[in-house]
């Protein structure tokens, strides 16, 4: 699904003292089926533009839109709908609630949607065992590691069947070998026609083979993109 910004603001807490001006005049077009990796030093504004595209909050001021649906200036309520049909998001501190299972955490996005139990399992457990955890299902997501935490963070963001998957620092609290596991998990996503865009200092993550193209911010604005190949 195509996904445009237009000269897209963010400004936390204006007007107060301490306003901050996180995005400045993005314009960035991302197509159906590219990978896109942000990158940029701590505070140029990456989980603040995947927070907008990921449908979390609106943009300040300027225009954005999923597949030709306007994600801007939009109330919550529409705002909320729209992630739960388009958006797998993966958060950078992964946001699992620690005192639930595995199974509990990853079908809390087939919860609004009416699903009967014995089919929120089914669905739940097909995709366990694509990513390598359906071991760990009964376990409380406080008892994981981190690259199990990820793994189940994955699962909850591709439950729905979203077109867009969003990942903020996805391989942040993982080492090498574990990190370049995940990352071919998502990208593996690109297969399906999904799009995806993640933010990453990762090497590992802006020059994987299947990353189509690096967006580098710099103080809340596009410093530079390059296509990949
Ligand atoms: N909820 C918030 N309230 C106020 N300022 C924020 C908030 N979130 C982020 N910021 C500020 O916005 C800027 C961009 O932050 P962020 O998008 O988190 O950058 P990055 O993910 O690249 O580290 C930073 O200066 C940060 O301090
Ligand atoms: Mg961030």
């Amino acid at each position: 699904m195509l996904i445009t910004l237009e000269s897209v603001d963010k400004i936390y807490n204006s007007g107060a003292i301490n306003e901050v001006a996180a995005l400045r005049e993005i314009d960035l077009t991302v197509a159906e089926g590219e990978m896109v990796c942000l990158q940029g030093p701590s505070g140029s504004g990456k989980t603040t533009l995947l927070s907008v595209i990921g449908c979390i909050f609106s943009p300040t001021s300027g225009r954005a839109t999923i597949g030709g649906r306007r994600i801007s200036r939009l109330p919550d309520h529409f705002l909320t709908r729209y992630r739960r049909e388009l958006i797998g998001f993966i958060f950078q501190n992964y946001n699992m609630l620690g005192h639930l299972s595995v199974l509990e955490n990853i079908t809390l996005p087939l919860l609004p949607l009416g699903i009967s139990p014995g089919r929120r399992e089914k669905m739940a457990d097909a995709l366990l065992d694509k990513l390598a955890i359906g071991h760990r299902k009964h376990f409380i997501a406080d008892q994981l590691s981190g690259g199990e935490l990820q793994r189940a963070a994955i699962a909850r963001a591709l439950i729905n069947n979203p077109p867009i998957i969003v990942a903020d620092e996805p391989t942040a609290h993982l080492d090498g070998k574990l990190a370049l596991e995940i990352i071919d998990l998502l990208a593996e996503q690109k297969a399906d026609g999904r799009t995806l865009i993640l933010s990453s200092h990762d090497p590992a993550v802006s020059g994987h083979p299947r990353v189509d193209r690096v967006v580098a911010l710099r103080d809340g604005r596009i410093s530079s993109q390059v296509s990949a190949g």
